[in-house]
């Protein structure tokens, strides 16, 4: 696929659930190692179920609808629901993305694990192991984005609060 589905470019042009979460159950902060694109994901969890859930990204077309595409696929799951999604089944909900852009699809799926994994260790709750692979990873690759884009990663900060 070369070019953008009608969905997702409906998506870039009404993104779902954006803007920032007032007291969230647990916030997913990561960015693309590819080109440095940032996103904040915030949930709210009431009995297992991810009630709420809002996204600010500063990244491309592909980042903003696949967040957006997220946040509609994941309100009203349950976490074990939530941490069966990926990037295949965003990109199949979007109706596909260009080839080089499936990379920025993989944002929203990190983001989404990682406030899983925030609102599960707040809560003294259970965290899996693959969950917490997958954290040790984001958390590597976050420290070499904020080595390589370090002047693009403080104003994005900066511009969050
Ligand atoms: S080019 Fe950066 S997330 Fe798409």
């Amino acid at each position: 696929m070369n070019s953008y589905s009608k969905k997702a470019i409906e998506h870039f042009k009404n993104p779902k659930n954006f803007g920032k979460m007032k007291s969230p159950d647990g916030i997913g902060k990561v960015g693309n190692i590819v080109c440095g694109d940032v996103m904040w994901l915030y949930i709210k969890v009431k009995k297992d179920i991810i009630t709420d859930i809002k996204f600010q990204t500063y990244g491309c077309l592909a980042a903003i609808a696949s967040s957006s595409a997220i946040t509609e696929m994941v309100k009203g799951k349950t976490i074990k629901q939530a941490l069966n999604l990926n990037r295949q089944k965003i990109v199949d909900n979007l109706g596909g993305l260009p080839a080089v852009k499936i990379h920025c699809s993989v944002l929203a799926v990190d983001a989404l694990l990682e406030a899983i994994y925030d609102y599960l260790l707040k809560n003294k709750l259970p965290v899996p192991a693959d969950l917490i692979r997958k954290h040790k990873q984001i958390e590597k690759e976050k420290k070499s984005i904020e080595k390589r884009y370090k002047n693009w990663t403080d104003l994005e900060e900066k511009l969050s609060h």
